[in-house]
């Protein structure tokens, strides 16, 4: 059963804490930051994730599309974040942004933008936790999923397969009861859902619809 995680992006922002209250049902609460620099858009930052932390039990899964990121790490683990994703674009020192980021006992994550090959990642396997397959160009909810990225997801698994670790392989853009089938039967282990979770009435509906879509991963043989 994949993690869902609802995008908080696609909510009604004058209606904050009442639209986290709306998706308790999902484990994790996924925050996109943005800069306006790294992403062509701007989001919420710091102030509205310590304003909604009291209100949540929802593990804060934080997407920062922001450059540089490290200036901040500190601060969001301060407004309660529970785990951190950087941008592999955009990160010269990643190996050091993911040591700052245990090093405030978060989680630490990695995006990876669609014109970026898995490769990228394979000097950090054995410190990332999570690993975000960015199935839209980010910046933006509401996008159309890019097809190209399942072979991605399915390298990605692959290697995680490879390094033993317990790492969370989540995809995150146009995830919807469409495109869940195909992303998890190529090894994605979380979802990232707005437009599909907050664009319905019936949030609890719709989470339970993305799980019921869910299909059980066919791994490559060992090896490959
Ligand atoms: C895009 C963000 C996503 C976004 C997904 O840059 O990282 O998390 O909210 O939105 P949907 O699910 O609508 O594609
Ligand atoms: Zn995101």
């Amino acid at each position: 059963m994949p993690i869902i995680a609802p995008s908080l992006l696609a909510a009604d922002f004058s209606n904050l804490r009442h639209e986290m209250g709306s998706v308790a049902e999902a484990p994790w609460l996924h925050l996109d930051v943005m800069d306006g620099h790294f992403v062509p858009n701007i989001s919420f930052g710091m102030p509205v994730i310590k304003a909604l932390r009291p209100h949540s039990r929802a593990r804060f899964d934080a997407h920062l599309m922001i450059e540089p990121a490290d200036p901040y790490l500190a601060a969001m683990a301060e407004a309660g974040v529970d785990h951190i994703t950087v941008h592999v674009e955009g990160n010269a020192h990643l190996h050091r942004t993911l040591q700052s980021i245990h090093a405030l006992g978060c989680k630490a994550g990695v995006a990876i933008c669609p014109a970026t090959p898995p490769e990228a990642l394979s000097e950090v396997m054995d410190m990332v936790d999570i690993i975000l397959v960015m199935t839209v160009n980010p910046g933006f909810g509401g996008q159309k999923f890019l097809h190209g990225q399942l072979a991605k997801i399915r390298t990605l698994a692959g290697m995680i397969r490879q390094s033993g670790r317990d790492i969370v392989l989540g995809v995150d853009g146009g995830i919807d009861e469409t495109t869940t089938p195909l992303v998890t039967e190529a090894g994605a282990t979380m979802l990232v859902a707005g437009s599909a979770i907050f664009g319905r009435d019936d949030r609890a509906a719709a989470i339970r619809g993305l799980r019921a879509a869910a299909k059980p991963a066919t791994l490559a043989p060992s090896g490959e």
